[in-house]
């Protein structure tokens, strides 16, 4: 009999679903089909949710949906937090999504097309930003490792890079000619082949909401959020490691790697503990956001690198 020891991470499965999730199940895979939450039935299989993975269980209250959806850091839209009615401009659709450099063939892909070669599931992670704000969020979506099998980079790829639409009508953050747009964000191979690595689009049985990333954007939760790059346009397989839009613009505070770390603080601020949406109580940080066990082992040769930064 194949025994597995549970993950400090995980909780019993019947506390897997909290409810506000099992309720939110009936209109995600609507929303995943793209019809509208009050729209015509559909056939009853249709309507069964995707699964929802209990190895992903956040150990804390996922956020509510009010706070989540309304405080968002999304540079393109401006520098406040409030940028939820200028981001509903965003045109979600059509979408596709480039796939380039060291890949088998180079191609550009419809969202939708996309979507019929993966199967969504849904997952709840916690998230931190490097400004020591958290949420916990149920995501709907697919693993980047699906991605990585469509796309079939190259043995020479080390990096892969995530490039943000870049819409001058609609986002006025592009006019401020000092940031290094398009906002770029990459992991190296061996993150992107781990099994955190989520690219969402939805969230809350939703389809996700334009401040938050939609169509389609990434979670990397075990490292500060702004690594979590929205509004996927291109996905570049390198052997070059990506300059990340925050490294740009100031490489002694922000760097490549990112990964939370408690003990190690920002220049201009502690780690040490984070700030939950919602309820504002403040909770410890935890190494690694709590994911340890899933990444902690990508970095065991790479004591010379500014892991935490
Ligand atoms: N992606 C783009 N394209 N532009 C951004 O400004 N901000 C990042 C990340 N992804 C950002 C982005 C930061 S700093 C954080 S904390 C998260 O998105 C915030 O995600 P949320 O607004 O959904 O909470």
């Amino acid at each position: 009999m194949l025994l597995r020891n549970p993950r400090s991470w995980e909780i019993a499965e019947a506390r897997a679903t909290p409810e506000r999730v099992a309720i939110a199940r009936r209109p995600l895979i609507k929303a995943a089909l793209g019809v509208a939450a009050t729209g015509l039935a559909l056939p009853a299989r249709a309507q069964s949710a995707p699964v929802t993975d209990p190895r992903f269980s956040p150990g804390r209250a996922i956020t509510a949906e009010a706070d989540s959806t309304t405080y968002n850091n999304y540079y393109e839209f401006g520098d406040s937090k409030d940028i939820v009615q200028q981001a509903q401009k965003l045109p979600q659709a059509p979408w596709s999504i480039s796939l380039a450099g060291m890949v088998d063939k180079p191609r550009t892909i419809a969202l939708e097309d996309l979507l019929t070669q993966v199967s969504l599931e849904e997952r709840v992670y916690r998230h931190r930003c490097v400004e020591a704000w958290a949420m916990t969020v149920p995501w709907t979506g697919f693993p980047l490792t699906a991605l990585l099998r469509i796309a079939q980079p190259t043995a020479s790829a080390k990096y892969v890079v995530f490039e943000t639409v870049q819409d001058r009508k609609t986002m006025p953050g592009l006019r401020q000619s000092w940031y290094p747009w398009p906002y770029i964000e990459g992991v190296t191979m061996a993150e992107a082949a781990n099994e955190l690595p989520f690219l969402a689009t939805g969230m809350y049985g939703k389809k996700l909401p334009p401040q938050d990333g939609g169509p389609i954007r990434l979670l990397l939760p075990w490292k500060y959020g702004f690594k979590s790059a929205k509004a996927i346009i291109k996905i570049t397989f390198t052997d070059q490691r990506p300059v990340n839009f925050w490294q740009a613009i100031n490489p002694d505070e922000y760097g490549f790697w990112a990964n939370v770390n408690p003990a190690v603080p920002h220049p201009r601020w502690s780690q040490a503990t984070e700030r939950l949406l919602g309820s504002d109580e403040r909770v410890p940080t935890k190494l690694f956001n709590g994911y340890g066990e899933v990444v902690a082992s990508l970095y065991t040769n790479l004591t010379s690198e500014k892991l935490y930064m």
